[in-house]
């Protein structure tokens, strides 16, 4: 092919502290399925990944385990590449962050970023183990919340009340790991000058490498000022020790990203042919993706392609975001069964059948993507087994006793153009990652083929004699119409494309051949390819789910999954702002404007004034609000406020409070917020 691309695509390199889960498999699917597709389109397409294998949490697992962390991160490295290799993921390289092509690389962009002035240095507080000589992140104290008293919470929020806090105010804190009350100790840290880059990355966010959506949320960030980032961590910590600072290690994150380049320049090594530099250099005109969750977007779109940018390499076509599985409409959980490992699913269920249901649910928004397990057993056999398979199943056995030889000419011609035809459009929702509708058009076209077998009925035509080229027409035209299919599918499904390769005894399926149908050509035996599953099986799976979590923890499910409820939370707190949301989440709040009626003080109240708002209907509303300190009751009356209209109605000490108007600020600086004094109550705010 002239127009053949060169890519190197990434997914996010998962941490090498804990199993591969079915959370995890959805990026890893998504990843393999464009690259097959890419593949089969002709082009060079390099998947690479690794093992994210440094940090605190490795470190002490290790210790837990009596291991060093080099062991516990080789095994682990086994276990995650046996979940990919079983679901069909394949990566040309899956590699390690505890390398020396790692160590190398960080070493060589951190000493760029320094000598360009870009990294700080200075001194910080910080919570202090003096049992363990370790500093403690915030997910490493525990205390009473400061707030309704809760006992046993974490650093810096609680899980009772949903206060967030900072770890010092903690009543009674102690350290995770020692029990010991942790003090404060100053400590030297390095800092990363992100604000330096603020000017490219805001050109480079807007440059089509990112969604909409998550370009518009980092332009807030962008916007409001980027801070310098910590880039340092005191010994004891597993990972690489900064150049020239003994006894201080880079930060996890630091060295994280880096270990796609150093996946890569390890398969560089060993390929003859491939060049690191015409993937990495500044200015090459290769495509560089990486895919990743959403929850570490400011790693990927921000300090990344500023680090890149500072020593000097190239920076992502497109750092694509996806949102999170669900499992029945909730986050997974440990203790309801549904915190589903990879390993523990294939004892269950095939993996074609959950890279059908992912792909099928697949869009390229960051919205999170439901596993709904009963809709999973249903769209899983009512699409492949029963619509797709189906094609080939009724209608292989008729080509002269099943192992025959084709037609020399097809049934339908026209049919068969038809469904050649939608090849290119099925291409570009793949290229665009828009798996969903990709599957979509793919079944519309197994409807066609279907309603075709049944109107023809080989099963009955081969009862009426002299029907025998007939009936072999048809059949060659339902087998020709199934190989389409399946080399539109098998991006998607690998094992089933290997199968069917082998039935329809040809050499690949790739894009280009399905123009060309096979006529006289020779096939061999059909073999069952997917199987129905079962809702008993899913239940088991669930159940097994569960004894997981009991066996691996020892203890009882509820309370560790609480923890990992804490540590999530915390994770999500280290990683700055929130995730994006999608348009639907937004227009969930109705937003009215509302004009005050009535404003008063409240009896024993020294925050609120009461409110009474007129909303454009009949009866008015009644709202607390908490900004006596800043407002006389006389100047809000008249003015036309923003009302949260569908907010859930709180009952208060005081009454009942019926929505709530929005301010900007808090504390010191408050201003509520206020729509043009024209627009009537009541108007839709959007
Ligand atoms: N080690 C970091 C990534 C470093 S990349 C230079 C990390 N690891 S992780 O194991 O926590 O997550 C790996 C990837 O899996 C991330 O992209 C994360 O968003 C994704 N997912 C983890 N749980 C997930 C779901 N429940 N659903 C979808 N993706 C999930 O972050
Ligand atoms: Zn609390």
């Amino acid at each position: 092919m002239s127009n053949t691309r060169s890519i190197l695509i990434t997914s996010a390199l998962p941490y090498a502290n804990g199993p591969i889960h079915l959370g995890h498999m959805l990026e890893h699917i998504q990843t393999d399925v464009w690259v097959r597709f890419q593949k089969s389109r002709g082009h060079q397409c390099i998947a690479v990944c690794a093992d994210d294998t440094h940090g605190t949490a490795v470190m002490l697992r290790a210790e837990k385990e009596n291991k060093t962390p080099e062991e516990l991160i080789a095994g682990i490295s086994e276990e995650h590449q046996k979940d990919f290799r079983d679901f069909q993921v394949e990566y040309d390289n899956y590699y390690s962050t505890h390398s020396e092509e790692n160590k190398t690389l960080s070493h060589y962009i951190y000493n760029q970023c320094k000598e360009k002035g870009h990294i700080a240095s200075r001194s910080i507080k910080q919570a202090f183990d003096p049992e363990k000589n370790l500093f403690l992140a915030d997910r490493f104290i525990k205390g009473t919340c400061p707030k309704c008293k809760a006992e046993d919470q974490y650093g810096d929020n609680c899980e009772v009340c949903s206060a967030t806090y900072a770890p010092a105010d903690l009543i009674n804190p102690k350290s995770a790991i020692s029990g010991a009350t942790p003090i404060e100790k100053e400590s030297e840290h390095f800092f990363f000058k992100l604000p330096d880059f603020t000017g490219m990355l805001k050109t480079w966010t807007r440059s089509g490498a990112l969604q909409d959506s998550v370009a518009n949320k980092l332009a807030e960030w962008l916007d409001s000022g980027l801070q310098e980032w910590d880039i340092s961590r005191d010994a004891p910590y597993f990972g690489f020790e900064i150049p020239g600072e003994p006894g201080k290690y880079f930060y996890v994150w630091l060295d994280a990203p880096i270990g796609y380049m150093s996946s890569f320049k390890n398969l560089c090594d060993r390929t003859e042919g491939l060049e690191f530099d015409t993937f990495w250099k500044e200015g090459s005109d290769t495509e560089l993706y990486h895919n990743i969750g959403k929850d570490i977007i400011n790693f990927h779109a921000l300090f990344w392609p500023a680090m890149l940018e500072c020593a000097g390499f190239r920076k992502p076509t497109g750092v694509w975001a996806h949102g999170y599985v669900t499992v029945n409409g909730e986050k997974m959980s440990k203790s309801r069964g549904t915190f589903i490992k990879a390993e523990t699913y294939l004892k269950h269920l095939p993996a074609q059948a959950l890279r059908y249901y992912y792909a099928a649910k697949l869009n390229s928004t960051v919205g999170d993507l439901d596993l709904n397990l009963d809709d999973f057993v249903q769209r899983v056999n009512s699409d492949l087994v029963n619509k797709f398979v189906n094609i080939a199943s009724r209608t292989a056995k008729f080509i002269q006793n099943g192992a025959g030889v084709l037609s020399a000419q097809l049934d339908d011609q026209e049919m068969y153009d038809n469904f050649v035809a939608k090849g290119d459009e099925i291409a570009d929702l793949y290229e665009r990652r828009e798996f969903s509708q990709a599957m979509r058009e793919i079944m519309a076209l197994a409807d066609i083929a279907n309603a075709y077998i049944h109107e023809n009925a080989p099963w009955q035509l081969v009862k009426t004699e002299g029907s025998e080229e007939k009936v072999q027409a048809v059949c060659t035209q339902a087998l020709n119409m199934f190989k389409v299919l399946i080399t539109y599918l098998s991006p998607v499904l690998p094992e089933t494309a290997q199968d069917s390769i082998e039935f329809l005894n040809v050499e690949n399926l790739n894009w280009d051949t399905v123009a060309t149908p096979l006529l006289s050509h020779k096939i061999n035996e059909f073999k069952p390819m997917i199987n129905r599953i079962d809702g008993k099986t899913v239940a088991k799976l669930v159940e097994a789910s569960k004894e997981d979590v009991a066996a691996e923890l020892g203890k009882k499910p509820e309370k560790e999954s609480n923890k990992d409820k804490a540590s999530k939370k915390s994770k999500k707190k280290d990683m700055g702002p929130p995730a994006v949301i999608e348009f639907d989440d937004f227009a969930k709040i109705d937003l009215r404007v509302a004009k005050v009626i009535e404003a008063n003080h409240v009896e024993g109240a020294d925050k609120l004034l009461q409110l009474t708002l007129d909303v454009g209907e009949e009866k008015t509303k009644n709202v607390f609000s908490g900004i006596k300190s800043h407002y006389q009751p006389e100047e809000l009356v008249g003015k036309n406020l923003v009302f949260v209209y569908n907010l859930a109605p709180r009952k208060m000490k005081f009454g009942m409070s019926e929505g709530m108007v929005l301010a900007a600020g808090e504390k010191k600086d408050l201003w509520i917020l206020e729509s043009n004094e024209d627009a009537k109550p009541g108007t839709k705010i959007s």
